[in-house]
């Protein structure tokens, strides 16, 4: 059972209060001689949407792997809604295991099942006692919030487009109502429309359901867009965890390329764009943010 910040176990309708959902404290991550993580500390808001950026292979997948207990750390705590998860008893982390919803990096849909099936899994596995035709109802609905249509429930993973597979993948880790969510790149490889609307769903996602979110990404837009605040990954630790605009202004080699780089300029103008749009008419806004762009690529040759 999870806890509340009292040690009080909760109950299963009862939701967690805390302030802190996720806690990681000294974490330490090695692979043979190979060390991933090392003195890693981060802590998530409950109802926040954390991004977690770092370069390729710096650790994101690992952490969210130690983070629901799949990467046994080295060294240092995990605890996940006021509970350590490094060590407990599987038995006994079911009751915080079904509390949280995660899409893997590349999707992870059983290929031979349909869409619904696929939503039906964790159902099964956790409520074993449901009868099949509420069940087949929870997955229609699941799949109906995650944007796909209705008859998207009897098609295969095969069938589907790439946006329709992460929307498969977002309705499957919100089939047990999780409090909070855990999204490896779900934009990746999503066309920029595909990308904003998928990033518009989870921000919905998040205000409705009252979720936290832990979401891995590379995409700058979506960094922007609907984190409250973002972890960087870098020298095997969290190294600073931020809004953008204040990590923006910190004095870190990668953060200053990535952030102020010539992508994160264009996506800082691309949310500027929005933002004038919303004030001005188009035309007008466009031309304005042109002429930012321009001001700014003077100042990159001075
Ligand atoms: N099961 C494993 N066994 C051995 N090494 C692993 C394992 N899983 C990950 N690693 C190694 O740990 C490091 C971090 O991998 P991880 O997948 O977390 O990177 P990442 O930050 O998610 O990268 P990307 O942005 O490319 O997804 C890599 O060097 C990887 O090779
Ligand atoms: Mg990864």
């Amino acid at each position: 059972m999870a806890q509340d910040e009292t040690g009080r176990e909760l109950g299963h309708h009862e939701r967690y209060r805390g302030e802190h959902p996720i806690i990681v404290e000294g974490l330490k991550t090695a692979f043979g001689p190979q060390v991933v993580h090392q003195d890693l500390d981060l802590k998530v808001r409950r109802g926040e949407i954390l991004g977690v950026v770092g370069g390729s292979g710096t650790g994101k997948s690992v952490l969210m792997r130690a983070i629901i207990g799949l990467q046994t750390p080295t060294e240092g705590e995990v605890s996940v809604f006021g509970r350590s998860i490094a060590g407990s008893d599987p038995q006994q982390e079911i009751g915080i295991r079904n509390r949280w919803g995660v899409l893997f990096q590349g999707g992870a849909l059983f290929s031979t099942l349909t869409v619904g099936e696929n939503v039906e899994v964790p159902l099964k596995q956790f409520y074993p006692d449901i009868e099949p035709e509420l069940r087949h109802e929870i997955a229609r609905y699941k799949v109906v919030l995650s944007g796909l249509p209705e008859e998207a429930v009897s098609k295969y993973p095969s069938e589907l487009s790439g946006g329709m597979k992460k929307r498969a993948g977002l309705a499957r880790a919100l089939a047990l109502d999780p409090e909070l969510l855990f999204l490896d790149e779900p934009t990746a490889g999503l066309d920029p429309i595909g990308a904003a609307a998928f990033d518009r769903l989870t921000l919905e996602l998040k205000e409705t359901l009252g979720l936290t979110v832990f979401l891995i990404t590379h995409d700058l837009d979506t960094l922007h867009e609907i984190c409250d605040r973002v972890a960087v990954i870098a020298d095997k630790k969290v190294i600073a965890v931020d809004t953008v605009p204040n990590l923006m202004e910190l004095d870190h080699p990668w953060i200053q390329e990535y952030f102020n780089g010539p992508r994160g300029r264009a996506a800082l103008t691309a949310q500027a764009l929005d933002e004038l749009r919303k004030h001005m008419d188009e035309p007008v806004a466009a031309h304005a943010v042109k002429a930012l762009d321009k001001a700014n690529s003077k100042k990159d040759k001075a």
